[in-house]
């Protein structure tokens, strides 16, 4: 099996893959990003004493018009399915535009990711709760396993614990991709993560037999994937965002940050 990611936007390094499955964790609404925690007074203000990083989220929101783009260029190409990790604003876009671009889109899917961390202090919202779109090819041979098999059972929704890398929108817990991995393809298919951050979605697909091919925009974020590709860990922690820290018992706490007490 291969697993590769390129260096670029996904409209540039991608155009020529044609894959069976997509599994995409892309920016989310302009809600969610304004949301997180902006800038270093922010982030100083509201400490670290809940051992949550505070790390921004750093590149662009992603509108409607995007999602719309990335099915409109991907729904041609995938032989099986699209499956989008989002938030509450984008989940109506996304299921609108797989209907728009011929697919079967199903009702969005909860993932509830627990002891993620929750802003109790700024302003913008923050959610246990993330939204699962998930569409496929109309018609049948969805797979390979057995072409002519037009049922499968699959979750109603996905549960299970914060991992400690998560920050600034990347490093979504393993178990998640695992389990989106196996349910939306089978043993051999490709499947490609055009936002591939630092990689959670391409090791996932490697590990358990897929092919695996990335885009990733952000040189930094880039060369974490690799790290993360090519298993060397001990690189891949040192290429933790700076703010990315373990919790320090001296720093002010969140209901100090706000004024109250808990
Ligand atoms: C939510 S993060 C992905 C997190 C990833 N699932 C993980 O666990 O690390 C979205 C990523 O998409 C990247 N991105 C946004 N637009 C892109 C584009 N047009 N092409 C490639 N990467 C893009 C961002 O730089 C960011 O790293």
């Amino acid at each position: 099996m291969s697993a590769e990611v390129r260096l670029g936007r996904w409209q540039d390094v991608l155009a020529d893959i044609r894959p069976d499955t997509v599994i995409v964790d892309a920016p989310y609404s302009e809600r969610t990003h304004k949301g997180a925690i902006g800038n270093e007074e922010d982030a100083d203000a509201m400490g670290s004493a809940d051992g949550h990083s505070r790390v921004p989220i750093l590149y662009p929101w992603w509108t409607g018009a995007d999602v719309d783009a990335f099915v409109g260029s991907w729904a041609p190409r995938v032989s099986c399915w699209i499956v989008s990790i989002t938030d509450t604003d984008l989940a109506p876009a996304w299921r609108a535009s797989y209907e728009a671009h011929g697919l079967y889109a199903f009702p969005p899917l909860g993932i509830v990711i627990s002891g993620m961390g929750v802003r109790m202090a700024a302003d913008g919202p923050a959610s246990w709760t993330l939204h699962l779109c998930v569409a496929r090819r109309k018609g049948r041979g969805l797979s390979t396993a057995a072409p002519d098999k037009i049922w499968r059972s699959l979750p109603g929704g996905y549960t299970g614990p914060a991992a400690s890398t998560m920050a600034g929108g990347r490093g979504k817990p393993a178990w998640l991709l695992d389990a989106l991995v196996r349910d939306y393809s089978d043993p051999g298919m490709t499947i490609v993560d055009p936002c591939a951050g630092w990689g959670s979605t391409l090791v996932a697909a490697r590990n358990v037999g897929r092919n695996a091919i990335g885009a990733e925009m952000d040189p930094a974020a880039f060369e974490r994937c690799q790290h993360a590709l090519s298993g060397d860990m001990a690189a891949y922690a040192r290429a933790a965002p700076k703010r990315e820290r373990e919790a320090d018992p001296d720093r002010p706490g969140l209901f100090d940050a706000i004024g109250g007490t808990p």
